[in-house]
């Protein structure tokens, strides 16, 4: 059976293309065309809604009505899961790799051939997995971005989608959801304008059909509803910065040493000379690092903190 991996996903765009023309800032609509993905197409639980719970071994998120944002859902048993969506409840079935190995091979070979850096499989930075939405017909998503890279294949029926830029902030590391109450704090500090409530007229507009596939940058504004009943499956990819490589990496490295080992001892507390002695321990402990920097390269910490693999090993 034939390899999926990115060029099947986008084909007939090629991988070249979408890595030098759109990754990771702009969106990619690919219409349908023959014979593509069929290895996803064919799987007996994508053939239909029914299909997808009865192999369903994991709960599924029921997303409640109040507020139309995946966020706001409740976990049910697989058993619940038609009942909850013939009461216009969209479900969400994460973790789809481990539904089916075709699935997690796939997300495999598409992270890798995205060149993410993963980190190590504990606290893994760019936490790829693939999710399943079953949306009823009328149903949709209010405006929101996220903080990952999606791709998503429209598997069954249809979805509209209305795409914008993001013109208050630039590479968000947090998702946000129109009329949410509270923005979360990291995120405020991203922003350099107010949020938009809605997408200006003449936005992007898209019809998602079986076989579609969108790409949807970090930070890109969409909302989605549905006509009909839909089915489609994502491919989801955190989106590790330079702070996380760095501070990973750092990290890793400072462990090697007994000194940034130190319980960071007398840091809160009421006794004023514990704690300044404490400040004035990391401030001795950051400015020594400070002048071993320059003789650091990017690369030699990326293997220190085993990000990267040396290249004579
Ligand atoms: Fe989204």
């Amino acid at each position: 059976m034939q390899k999926i991996g990115l060029s099947n996903l986008l084909a007939p765009v090629s991988s070249h293309e979408f890595l030098n023309s759109y990754w990771p800032y702009e969106p990619l609509f690919i219409p349908a065309s023959e014979n593509k993905l069929q290895e996803i197409f064919s799987l007996p639980q994508l053939q239909d809604l029914e299909s997808l719970v009865a192999a369903r071994l994991l709960k599924v998120r029921a997303c409640l009505p109040d507020f139309d944002d995946e966020y706001s859902s409740i976990h049910v048993e697989p058993k619940d899961a038609l009942k909850a969506y013939r009461n216009k409840m969209t479900l969400v079935f994460d973790q789809m790799q481990t539904q089916h190995p075709t699935i997690a091979e796939a997300l495999k070979n598409i992270r890798a051939d995205l060149g993410l850096v993963t980190g190590g499989a504990e606290n893994d930075l760019c936490r790829a997995r693939s999710i399943a939405y079953a949306t009823p017909g009328g149903c949709g998503t209010r405006l929101h971005f996220d903080a990952n890279a999606n791709f998503v294949i429209q598997i069954k029926g249809s979805k509209r989608w209305r795409l914008g830029p993001n013109e208050s902030v630039d590479n968000p590391t947090e998702r946000f959801t129109t009329g949410s109450e509270e923005m979360p704090a990291a995120l405020e500090k991203q922003c350099h304008a107010p949020l938009i409530e809605e997408l200006p007229e003449g936005s992007m507009e898209i019809l998602m059909e079986p076989g579609c596939v969108l790409f949807v940058p970090r930070g890109y504004w969409h909302e989605t509803m549905t006509d009909e009943d839909s089915l489609s499956l994502n491919f989801t990819f955190s989106q590790p910065t330079w702070a996380d490589v760095f501070t990973k990496s750092l990290q890793e490295v400072l462990l090697q040493s007994p000194e940034w080992r130190e319980l960071a001892d007398g840091l809160e507390g009421t006794d004023q000379d514990r704690k300044n002695k404490a400040l004035a321990r990391f401030d001795f402990l950051v400015k020594n690092l400070a002048s071993d920097l320059p003789d650091i390269s990017g690369q030699q910490l990326l293997i220190g903190g085993g990000l990267l693999r040396s290249s004579e090993e």
